[in-house]
């Protein structure tokens, strides 16, 4: 019986202890984790696809986005706190509801991290061309700077940054807590200086029509924008670090998600209210166009090419709002901005992919050799440069939109999937310590399976039919491999090492090789 297959609680807790992290991290820090990890391609890019698809009204997109997020998160913390050891999700599942179900979430993980780091990607490709052709005068053709969606043929700055950031994590490269103080640091004036300049000379008038697509335009761009606050797991996963979880993870949580809201919500309205606008871009007819289409691309090239650039058309939506106020020098130091602190969620993807797949390894699901760690590098080499490649390929030929509606599905499947194991697991077994406990789970709980599933139910019909297809494949290569290899399914229940979250040493250890720890991303 597969449903039968759970990983015992008990044994993952067992590896927990043995890590016995110190707990050093309190609110303010966790809270800039947060922002750290959360505020990236988002708010600096997909601002010009939920302008086309919910127009002005992508203020309250915004606002569907973070409580959805918000509640989720909540569950999140439950679980991590709970069973604090790498997986995330896919650990909790496989404790909770059994390893199919497990299996699946690991699949759309898959979906959530590495489709995400294709999406990052390409929103730092935007920025790098605007930037070369703003401040350096160098024109990268357009034909080589976007994929067949977008009316290129390969995007190569987005297949390239991939590759580099594949290269960093392959010689062991973890983003440390100083780096991303900096990069918050960065990514936060950015937006201050963004909401500084726009905020003061804004147009009222540009907000109407308010919602030009109607509340289906609105709710459909917050399915689109809630990847600008995907990231926040990166909280729930440091709950086993934090001094005095059950205050400081949900101030972390709740405290990121707020502020990213904030300045999320501040920056749409400077988009809106600058002399582009924010209404979406119609063919001639007067239809309003699908974003991330090839129809769409061609109308903004011919929108382009006869010298308007609407905020929906725009590659780094935020450096073209600022140069269009008058800021140019400003909009080009944002793009420098983005284009220095995107990489850092690239990486923060990517790792999470890596981490997921060991995992799914270590536990026979997947053939063991994706779980070989490099001799010198002590990284799981084989399994990153395999999802480097991935991600390569998809940057280089999918749309930033595409790419993003295509993670949230798996996301959005993820955290349904953690808001239902948090419930059972109240259930089943609501005496076992809890360090972090989600506020009103039986209110919180379900709204948060069904915002999930809300959102889903309004992201592009292409993602919605993807989604399944991507289930049903992952489905028939459990049957085919993780179920007949599978650990627990072959009474295998030893926990090899003593950190899961890092890839085991090679056995002895050799000699001057680096040990692995430290803080994960
Ligand atoms: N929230 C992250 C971003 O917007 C994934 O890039």
């Amino acid at each position: 019986m597969i449903f039968g297959r759970v990983k015992s609680l008990d044994a993952i807790l067992a590896t927990a202890e043995k890590k016995s992290l110190t707990r050093s991290l309190g609110a303010v820090q966790l809270t800039l984790l947060g922002v750290g990890a959360i505020i990236g391609t988002g708010i600096f890019v997909l601002t010009s696809e939920a302008a086309q698809r919910a127009g002005p009204g992508m203020m309250i997109s915004f606002i569907i986005a973070g409580a959805v997020c918000a509640v989720a998160a909540l569950c999140y913390s439950e679980l991590s706190s709970m069973v604090p050891v790498s997986g995330s999700a896919y650990t909790y599942t496989y404790a909770v509801m059994g390893e199919l179900l497990a299996w699946m979430v690991g699949w759309a993980l898959i979906l959530e991290y590495a489709v995400a780091a294709g999406a990052v990607s390409v929103g730092w490709s935007g920025y790098f061309v605007g930037l070369m052709q703003n401040s350096l005068g160098i024109t990268i053709p357009m034909e080589l700077a976007n994929g067949p969606f977008a009316g290129g043929i390969v995007n190569l700055p987005a297949a390239i940054i991939a590759l580099l950031v594949t290269a960093l994590l392959l010689v062991g490269t973890k983003e440390s807590a100083t780096v991303n103080a900096v990069l918050v640091a960065i990514k936060v004036t950015a937006l201050t200086a963004f909401v500084i300049i726009a905020l003061p000379v804004m147009d009222q008038e540009n907000f109407q029509p308010f919602a030009p697509l109607g509340s289906s335009g609105i709710i459909g761009a917050a399915a689109i924008i809630f990847f600008a606050y995907v990231g926040f797991d990166a909280v729930s996963t440091a709950a086993e670090e934090t001094k005095n979880p059950q205050r400081n993870v949900p101030i972390g949580l709740v405290g990121s998600l707020l502020i990213c809201t904030i300045f999320y919500l501040l920056v749409a309205a400077g988009a809106i209210g600058s002399p582009l606008g924010a209404q979406p871009v119609a063919d001639a007819a007067g239809n309003y166009l699908e974003p991330a289409t090839p129809a769409f691309a061609d109308r903004c090239n011919t929108l382009i090419a006869a010298g308007t650039e609407p905020l929906a058309c725009s590659k780094e939506a935020l450096a073209h709002v600022l140069r269009e106020i008058g800021s140019p020098t400003i909009g080009n130091l944002l793009g420098l901005a983005a284009f220095l602190a995107l990489p850092s969620v690239i990486l923060i993807m990517l790792f999470g992919q890596t981490r997921i797949f060991f995992v799914m390894a270590r536990d026979g699901l997947l053939p063991e050799g994706l779980a070989k760690i490099h001799p010198r590098f002590n990284t799981p080499y084989v399994v990153t440069i395999i999802t480097g490649i991935a991600v390569c390929i998809a940057a280089a030929f999918f749309p930033v939109g595409q790419l993003a509606e295509v993670s949230n599905s798996g996301t959005l499947f993820a955290f349904l999937m953690v808001a239902i194991a948090v419930m059972v697991l109240r259930r089943r077994d609501p005496s076992r310590h809890r360090p972090f406990r989600t506020p009103a789970i039986w209110l919180i709980g379900p709204l948060a399976a069904a915002g999930c599933i809300w959102l889903f139910a309004y992201l592009p019909l292409r993602t919605q039919l993807f989604f399944p297809a991507w289930a049903a494949a992952g489905l028939v290569l459990y049957f085919l491999y993780g179920y007949r290899k599978s650990h627990v399914g072959r009474g295998i229940t030893d926990v090899p090492e003593g950190d899961a979250d890092i890839p085991p040493q090679p056995v002895p250890p050799l000699p001057g090789a680096p040990t692995p720890g430290g803080k994960d991303a």
